[in-house]
């Protein structure tokens, strides 16, 4: 009894430092990262893992019904601002914020979101400033840990941004409502304006790269069935720039915080563009329809004439 405890100790201990643990890799001084993770576990021996590359080449056509983001319009209660030593991330009671449609198979309910600098994502090997992921479980599962350990437990929507000269408005509210807890790991503070997810989403909701990978931290699950929308949202170099002073876990300036692009293997990835209309074969049936109408109007006219 006591010696199992003791094995159970240890290796509860032993798992929760390897994940405490983590680190990204250094960049080298032209901005590439310097190696692979190395992060074990399912992160080096996964076959679906993310990020990936968006290669329009390499994606097949997709249609799927709309998204429904109708619960994102509600502010969010209580949003607390935590820089967890590898992000900027905020939560919020779990409330009735979830999205559904957009072809996932079930109703996904907001758990987290937090910022990549750089993007983890590329589209045709380009690479944002910054990526967001709005992070949400499949409601069967009670909560997001339970729903890392299933096949599309997870839903992750993944939003791009690029540099334009147009401060971004969430952003410069989110980077002064956070300023005062970049300097250490582990602090946190309430966001302290109104947050609608609904804003944070790009103008173009129908077009976006789907595909089944994982977590991209320790212990990098297979379980997150990803969408990232192809429209990038604006924000200014300087708003870029100050999210590099957060400061990890080692007290060390997180000048990035994005994993390597993972190689697809036989997943499929998907690029979905505009909306599936199960009745498009009655559509052309009825536009076929109408063709003979007007031919003939058309010849009824013409007979006239
Ligand atoms: C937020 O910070 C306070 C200390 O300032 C701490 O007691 C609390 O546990 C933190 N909450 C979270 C969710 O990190
Ligand atoms: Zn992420």
């Amino acid at each position: 009894m006591h010696k199992a405890l003791v094995i159970f100790l240890a290796a509860y201990f032993t798992v929760n430092l390897g994940v405490a643990d983590w680190h990204y890799p250094n960049e080298l001084p032209n901005g590439v990262l310097s190696d692979d993770e190395d992060w074990g576990g399912m992160c080096s021996s996964g076959k679906r893992q993310s990020p990936v590359d968006l290669a329009k080449d390499a994606a097949i056509k997709g249609e799927f019904p709309l998204f429904d983001f109708e619960s994102y319009k509600s502010v969010m209660k209580n949003p607390l601002i935590v820089n967890n030593g590898h992000s900027i991330q905020i939560s919020s009671v779990p409330g009735p914020i979830y999205i559904s449609g957009g072809g996932l198979n079930s109703v996904y309910i907001f758990d987290q979101m937090h910022f990549h600098w750089s993007s983890e994502h590329t589209i045709d090997h380009k690479r944002f400033a910054l990526e967001l992921h709005i992070v949400h479980h499949d409601k069967r599962y009670d909560t997001l840990s339970r729903a890392a350990q299933e096949k599309n437990g997870i839903a992750v929507v993944g939003i791009l941004y690029k540099i334009t000269t147009i401060p971004n408005p969430f952003i410069e509210k989110l980077l002064e409502n956070s300023k005062n807890i970049f300097d250490a790991a582990g602090k946190n503070v309430t966001f302290q304006d109104k947050l609608v997810l609904y804003d944070l989403l790009p103008r173009n909701k129908q077009r976006y790269f789907r595909y089944e990978g994982s977590l991209t931290t320790p212990s990098c699950g297979e379980a997150v069935i990803w969408t990232v929308f192809e429209d990038a949202i604006g924000i200014t170099i300087e708003q870029l720039e100050r999210f590099k002073s957060v400061h990890d876990d080692s007290g060390h300036e997180l000048t990035h915080n994005y994993r390597h692009i993972q190689p697809l293997n036989s997943r499929a990835l998907i690029y979905v563009e505009g909306e599936y209309n199960p009745n498009s074969a009655n559509s052309f049936k009825s536009f076929s329809a109408s063709i003979l109408i007007i031919s003939v109007i058309f010849a009824f006219i013409g007979m006239k004439i």
